[in-house]
């Protein structure tokens, strides 16, 4: 039995007690939306508090707490919650209209700059989510190739019909995938054959526990899909924000395909695939190209003026190096906490993004983490957001622009703060002794 379980329950009723107008709103949002959310991840236990509002690296729930944000949006929250650029670009694109109908100015600006940025990417199509450029993306690679088989990483995520983990009841589109494990160099033969249409992975694993890939396995990927005829498909939803370039960039492993999301297009909703001319102009009918690729909202103007905007101005390399270095070092000292902890706990990342474990490292791939603590996990949670710090049930944390040194520092030290807690809540019960019966 977990040492930290019995904390659990401790931790949920002082969540409770201090939320009294978030429960009144679950209770209501129950009643018309399973869980009371439109979005999984959101549901933390015992009920999620509810957002006021947002500004800068801030939340503010309706109970009153504010929040340090170290979750940003799941990563989509790069560049904090009211960038001005942004807000002025979408009010200048909502003077002109929306609801178009029709090609317009703003999206050839954002495609130039996206192509402009990522060595993979000659040309690009817009979706509305990640979700969506992956499986646009495992539809055009099924059609290049003429093959059916898609490759991808044990307990890799990448949509919300593209989930290969292990837990709950995953809905995933019916596609002939094949499994392999992640950052197993020797796997890749095997695994990728010339039955093989698309590999498709992710250059750090992101809601499997931030997990780097090795430069080498990318690299045996990349050699593995030349010699077969896959087509070998960053999903780069996440990692895309490690440089300019993204991940692809920085280790020099280029794909045939990228598939983009969150962030990018400064915080509206956005997806994106693409890659080489000769496989995207099968979308091109002047090109002899055949598919099609519907989307009613695919160019709205407010995701273009915002995304124009964001990679224009604010999202420079010199901004996404800043960031990446600044998580670097912030992971140093979250590992060096942890380690002085004696918990069972470590941390992975890369830059920016990072997950807290409550295993014992090293972490190489999702099968390093089966006998991780849930409780632990479940009481750091709170004891963090008890010192006004928001991060993922699961440990999650994305940094983003609006986050300072000085945030970082008061991350540090309520973590050590919670850990110390968590220490001597839990060793107290290890020396517990039990009760004389009778
Ligand atoms: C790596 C990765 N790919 C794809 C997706 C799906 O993106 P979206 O939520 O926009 O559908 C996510 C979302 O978390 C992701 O992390």
């Amino acid at each position: 039995m977990s040492p930290f379980e019995h904390l659990v329950a401790p931790a949920h009723d002082r969540y409770t007690s201090l939320r009294p107008r978030s429960f009144e709103l679950w209770e209501r949002a129950r009643q018309v939306m399973p869980g009371g959310s439109t979005r999984s991840v959101l549901d933390i236990a015992p009920f999620p508090f509810r957002i006021a509002s947002a500004h800068g690296s801030r939340i503010l729930d309706v109970d009153g707490h504010e929040y340090i944000d170290f979750l940003g949006d799941y990563s989509a929250g790069l560049l904090g919650h009211d960038p001005t650029p942004v807000a002025a670009a979408v009010h200048a694109a909502l003077d002109r209209g929306w609801s178009f109908g029709g090609v317009h100015v703003d999206e050839i600006r954002f495609a130039e700059a996206v192509c402009g940025r990522f060595p993979s990417i000659d040309k690009v199509r817009f979706t509305n989510s990640g979700t969506e450029a992956n499986l646009m993306a495992i539809q055009l690679a099924r059609h290049h190739t003429g093959r059916d088989r898609i490759v991808v990483m044990d307990a890799a995520y990448h949509g919300g019909l593209l989930y290969f983990g292990h837990g709950g009841d995953a809905l995933l589109a019916p596609f002939d995938f094949v499994r392999m494990q992640f950052n197993d160099v020797d796997g890749a033969v095997a695994a990728i054959d010339a039955s093989v249409a698309a590999v498709m992975v992710e250059p750090m694993m992101g809601g499997a526990g931030c997990i780097p890939a090795t430069r080498e396995f990318l690299a045996a990927l990349r050699t593995r899909c030349d010699e077969t005829g896959a087509l070998l498909v960053f999903d780069e939803v996440m990692t895309s924000r490690m440089s300019a370039g993204g991940v692809q960039a920085r280790l020099g492993v280029t794909p045939d395909l990228t598939t983009l999301g969150k962030y990018l297009a400064g915080g509206m909703t956005f997806g994106a695939f693409g890659g080489r001319a000769d496989v995207m102009d099968a979308f091109d009918p002047a090109a002899g190209g055949t598919l099609t690729h519907g989307g009613t909202f695919n160019n709205n103007v407010v995701t273009m003026a915002a995304g124009a905007a964001a990679l224009g101005e604010l999202l420079t390399p010199e901004v996404l190096d800043a960031l990446y270095a600044r998580g670097e070092r912030l992971q140093e000292r979250i590992a060096a906490v942890l380690a002085e902890s004696g918990l069972p706990m470590s941390i992975t990342g890369m830059g920016s993004l990072m997950t807290i474990h409550t295993v014992n490292g090293p972490v190489r791939s999702p099968s390093d983490l089966a006998d991780s603590d849930p409780h632990l996990k479940e009481l750091l949670l709170h004891e963090l957001l008890h010192r006004g710090i928001y991060l993922a049930a699961r440990g999650y944390m994305a940094l983003s622009a609006a986050i300072t040194d000085d945030d970082c520092d008061r991350f540090v030290d309520a973590l050590a703060d919670a850990v110390a807690v968590i220490v001597t809540a839990s060793g107290s019960a290890a020396s517990r002794s039990p009760a004389p019966a009778g």
